[in-house]
């Protein structure tokens, strides 16, 4: 079991003496992740504290810039030792992930549930040795939320997101006439969908399409796929329906960057000059997507802020490990029923990409 586990530890870094085992760059093993979450620290003092967190997979885009942005803000904390698991899709994986980190004294543990409505063994455990646990990026439902008053959740509005993006497409749509290749006066479209039982696809797909209707635009639903974020499975979907459809999709809304991404190396792969690929709307502003949103590829994005996120997540979970109330945080963020911190979105174009390219 402990072999197990150890071999699911991202690589353990030593900066300046500290125990960082978490990198948000998927290395290999290294030994010094092994003193995990407070294994043999001999060195900790009494006022250090110990963090423990798990991502529901490490290959997901996002959420490896995310872990890039939160060892950062580790970085500007001596007094904070973290190790960062994968749970590799497995919510047994991440339940046996989660009682290890109590065993091992972590003070507060950060999770990034792979079942978003599985979350009863985490919620136990933690309740049982009194360890709050923020979860982030996945959200679990109310219901279970509420099961205990240590549990929180740091995230977004995914309303919010699936606005915006519908918002853009509608502005382009109406701006650009071209975008109406065939000149029927409605928008050919289809829409990439993440995981299913996700809370962002769900809301992003309701949202983004109703939003762009509201705005007056007339639309042709010519189809869906669920391509779970993933840009491979995204690039295959798109290629059938542009087997389907030829030039005759106009308008891409995905519900991320990366299954954006997909339908751009479709489209790249089935060999079409740029004037007949659809315009083309993201999710996130990842470092890939941002480019694709520069090079005039997506149209497109809207920034997750996995910058904001991950600093609010830090800040939540060292601030309850020294024994403090999400309270404290009420200056600097909109605290919901006691448990929520959301970060807003913003639209990301060619006009303001810049900006977001430098961050
Ligand atoms: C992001 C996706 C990511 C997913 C993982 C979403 O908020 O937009 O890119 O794959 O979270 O849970
Ligand atoms: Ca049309």
């Amino acid at each position: 079991m402990k072999e197990h586990l150890w071999k699911e530890v991202f690589k353990g870094l030593r900066r300046s003496g500290r125990r960082i085992a978490a990198t948000g760059c998927m290395l290999a093993l290294s030994l010094s992740a092994l003193s995990g979450c407070g294994g043999a620290s001999p060195s900790r003092t009494s006022d250090k504290i110990k963090l423990g967190v798990t991502i529901y997979d490490q290959y997901d885009t996002f959420l490896s810039q995310y872990m890039e942005c939160f060892t950062k803000e580790l970085e500007a904390d001596e007094n904070v030792d973290v190790v960062v698991y994968n749970a590799s899709q497995s919510q047994q994986t991440q339940n046996s992930q989660v009682k290890k980190m109590i065993e091992d004294g972590c003070d507060v543990i950060c999770v990034n549930l792979v079942d978003r409505t599985d979350p009863s063994t985490v919620i136990d455990a933690a309740r049982k040795a009194d360890v709050p646990i923020v979860f982030f990026n996945r959200e679990l439902v109310e219901g279970d939320i509420s099961r205990w008053n240590r549990l929180f959740y740091v995230g977004a509005d995914a309303v919010q997101s699936g606005i915006l993006e519908g918002e853009l497409a509608a502005a382009t749509c109406l701006s650009d006439k071209s975008i109406d290749r065939n000149g029927d006066g409605k928008i050919q479209y289809i829409v990439l969908e993440g995981e299913a039982g996700h809370q962002d696809a769900i809301v992003r797909t309701e949202y983004s399409v109703d939003t762009l209707v509201q705005k007056g635009i007339e639309v042709d639903k010519l189809g869906y796929a669920i391509a779970n974020w993933n840009r491979a499975q995204a690039q295959t979907k798109v290629a059938s329906f542009i087997e389907n459809y030829g030039d005759g999709i106009e308008l891409i809304m995905s519900n991320n960057d990366d299954m954006a991404l997909g339908a751009i190396d479709a489209y790249e792969a089935a060999g079409m000059i740029k004037s007949d690929w659809p315009a083309i709307f993201g999710i996130d502003g990842t470092t890939v997507g941002l480019e694709a949103v520069r090079d005039d590829k997506m149209t497109g994005t809207v920034y997750n802020d996995k910058e904001g996120q991950a600093e609010a997540m830090f800040k939540l979970a060292v601030t309850l490990a020294r024994g403090g109330s999400i309270d404290e945080l009420s200056d600097e963020y909109e605290i919901t029923d006691g448990k929520y911190i959301r970060l807003s979105y913003e639209k990301i174009t060619a006009t303001n990409i810049n900006k977001y390219l430098s961050r």
